[in-house]
């Protein structure tokens, strides 16, 4: 079978579209293998197969570098050749759902769409209400793509998702956000690593006599968040996928996957493959 295209360029369609950077194009073909793989894989082992985004975007995105224009993560997702049962799009700001919900509804009306406006940290209770019901007889496998500007993600969100049995591509924006903002996280005010990590007391576990080193600041983060996904059941992700700027060439983020099951392990280190040699994180 032909490889799944997954960068997917489109004409501009007079509607909102986000301009990002052209290190997104290797997250769109990240994403949109990964749901490749997942459907065409596990087509006959599940009775239905679940899309969750809970940051989706707008549906097409511009790159700035070249001023082309793609579908972005949550209309490849529908894209791939054998298509999910059910897609649970979510978006907060008005402008990108708007557009979003115009997309969906003029070119993939023939699927199951719900989408959830708002602030996916407080709607979690929706999306799992928009899950179709299942059980013995009626299986269903969701795969949850987690894609934050910054590390305004709480871990309470993951962990009421991660309660089924659902796969996870979570960005991190370990440099983005938490390098950068080391200082300010720091603060004993500041709440932002607290929720992300689930974990109120973080800095004791963070400092070392008492000193904070902020060289140690992201492994920390990916160490303490692989040990809240162990503890929910998740196999410890060896499995991340480091992104860098294409200028300067500096480590952006991680794209990590979990999952309960190492199928889907085996599934995105294949996919890891295509996309591009694995730049690993030492952990
Ligand atoms: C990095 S963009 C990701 C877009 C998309 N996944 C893509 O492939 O291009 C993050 C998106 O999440 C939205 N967003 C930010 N915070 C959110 C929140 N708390 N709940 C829901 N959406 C949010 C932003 O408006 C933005 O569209």
């Amino acid at each position: 079978m032909d490889k799944f295209n997954s960068q997917i360029e489109v004409k501009p369609d007079g509607l909102y579209t986000p301009i990002v950077r052209e290190w997104s194009l290797e997250k769109y073909r990240l994403v949109g293998s990964y749901c490749d793989i997942f459907t065409s894989g596990m087509k006959n082992k599940w009775n239905q197969l679940v899309y969750i985004d809970l940051f989706s975007g707008a549906g097409y995105a511009k790159i700035k570098e070249n001023n082309k224009t793609y579908l972005n993560s949550a209309l490849l997702a529908m894209s791939t050749p054998i298509p999910f049962t059910k897609y649970i799009l979510c978006e907060q700001d008005d402008e990108r759902y708007e557009a979003l919900e115009k997309r969906v509804n003029r070119d993939f009306s023939h699927l199951n769409v719900e989408l959830i406006k708002g602030d996916s940290n407080k709607n979690v209770s929706k999306v799992l209400k928009a899950i179709p019901p299942f059980g013995r007889g009626n299986t269903l496998l969701p795969f949850c793509f987690v894609d934050p500007y910054s590390l305004n993600l709480n871990f309470e969100t993951i962990k009421s998702l991660g309660q089924t049995l659902m796969d996870f591509l979570i960005l991190q924006a370990l440099h983005m956000d938490g390098n950068r903002n080391f200082d300010t996280y720091l603060n004993d005010e500041n709440t932002r690593i607290a929720e992300y990590l689930g974990i109120s007391n973080w800095r004791e576990l963070f400092e070392k006599d008492g000193i904070a080193n902020r060289k140690d600041f992201v492994k920390f983060l990916a160490t303490q968040y692989q040990e809240q996904m162990s503890k929910m059941g998740y196999q410890k992700a060896k499995r991340f996928h480091q992104i860098r700027s294409n200028e300067k060439n500096l480590p952006l983020y991680y794209l990590s996957f979990y999952s309960k099951h190492p199928t889907g392990e085996a599934y995105f280190k294949k996919i890891q493959q295509r996309v591009k040699p694995q730049l690993s994180m030492d952990l």
